[in-house]
């Protein structure tokens, strides 16, 4: 029988594009999410979908009605400036909600556990591209209880006091875009905050010179390295960086993108602010580890992934 993946967050961006691909491939899915910043919409109707929290032990627990192979935890804050806004809410669901997690995994014998962990645990780094035996000194609130939940995994993957052995796995990704990532919501991706400024004619808003730099990486490239981990021993008790390891800088995506819109700064405005606290300045990721264990390689292009959101975009803006 084909195996259960629990895909906590699963009516999000992220979550919902794994779910899609996970069910693409014959696996079974229950989804728990709390639609906070998810969708019901991106939810795929063969899912068992339990709206829940995962911050609620007893919400979690309705999830175990069927036998559950692999948990994905995927739900979570994903926002640096929420966090700073609301840090005991971001502890809350990026820390208790994995505990919690954690722990019906184990009351309920569950052997596999992948964790969605951020590049944002690095913080300032001394070198770019950044490897996974680099330092974790994050500086955004968000990075820590990243970084906090996927040490509460991988700390559970080698406990020995349990009668069996759950095998963990935390991505560090980087700047993941693609469809379905919020074209309105000013605290997700800045591809497709971007992307929905173009569509709508608004001002672009860029915070500090532009000159920062971001690893981005497609949610088609980061479903196969979740989904082909489930049954690779390789990478139990494994923290991988999940990015292209190709650097652009805010400056140079904001010109492709007005570029694809048949635009450019002479036409469309975009102001300066600022830089916000927890900012990185530049993020690239060495990717050696998952192409050597993973057998995983980024095989979409940048020009075409953006093109393909701006389609969407298109088409959901009008
Ligand atoms: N987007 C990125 O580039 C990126 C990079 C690194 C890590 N991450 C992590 O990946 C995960 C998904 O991010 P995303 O970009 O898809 O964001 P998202 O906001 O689209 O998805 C998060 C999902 O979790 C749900 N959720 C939030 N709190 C919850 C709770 N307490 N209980 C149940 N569900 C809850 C939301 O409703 C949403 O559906 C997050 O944990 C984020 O920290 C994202």
């Amino acid at each position: 029988m084909a195996k259960r993946v629990l895909v906590t967050g699963g009516a999000g961006f992220i979550g919902s594009n794994i779910a899609d691909e996970l069910i693409h491939r014959g696996y079974n899915v229950t989804i728990i999410d709390n639609l906070s910043t998810g969708e019901k919409c991106n939810i795929n109707p063969k899912a068992v979908f339990i709206k829940g929290d995962v911050k609620n032990p007893k919400d979690i627990e309705k999830c175990f009605t069927k036998k559950i192979d692999v948990i994905f935890h995927i739900a979570g804050c994903a926002s640096t400036i929420k966090s700073f806004d609301d840090p005991a809410a971001d502890l809350y669901t990026n820390v208790l909600g994995t505990i919690n997690i954690i722990n019906a995994a184990i009351k309920h014998k569950v052997t596999r556990l992948e964790y969605a962990s951020s590049m944002t645990s690095y913080g300032v780094v001394d070198k770019i591209p950044v490897k996974e035996i680099f330092p974790a000194r994050p500086i955004a609130y968000y990075g820590i209880t990243k970084y906090s939940g996927e040490r509460y995994v991988m700390a559970t993957g080698i406990r020995t006091d349990l009668g069996y052995r759950l095998n963990t796995t935390a991505f560090r990704m980087f700047n993941v875009y693609g469809r379905r990532q919020s074209l309105t919501n000013p605290y997700q991706g800045v591809v497709s905050i971007f992307i929905g400024n173009a569509a709508r004619g608004e001002d672009i808003k860029i915070f500090g010179d532009g000159e920062q730099s971001r690893d981005y990486v497609h949610i088609s490239d980061v479903a196969n390295a979740w989904i082909g981990a489930i049954n690779n021993p390789r990478a139990y008790g494994e923290v991988f960086n999940l990015g292209s390891g190709i650097r652009v800088s805010v400056n140079e995506l904001v010109d492709i993108i007005l570029k694809a819109f048949g635009t450019s700064r002479k036409k469309h405005r975009v102001s300066y602010f600022p830089v916000r606290p927890g900012d990185q300045r530049h993020m690239q990721a060495d990717i050696t580890k998952a192409k050597k264990l993973l057998k995983w390689k980024p095989e979409m292009k940048f020009d075409k992934g953006l093109q393909d959101v701006i389609n969407w975009a298109k088409e959901t803006c009008g």
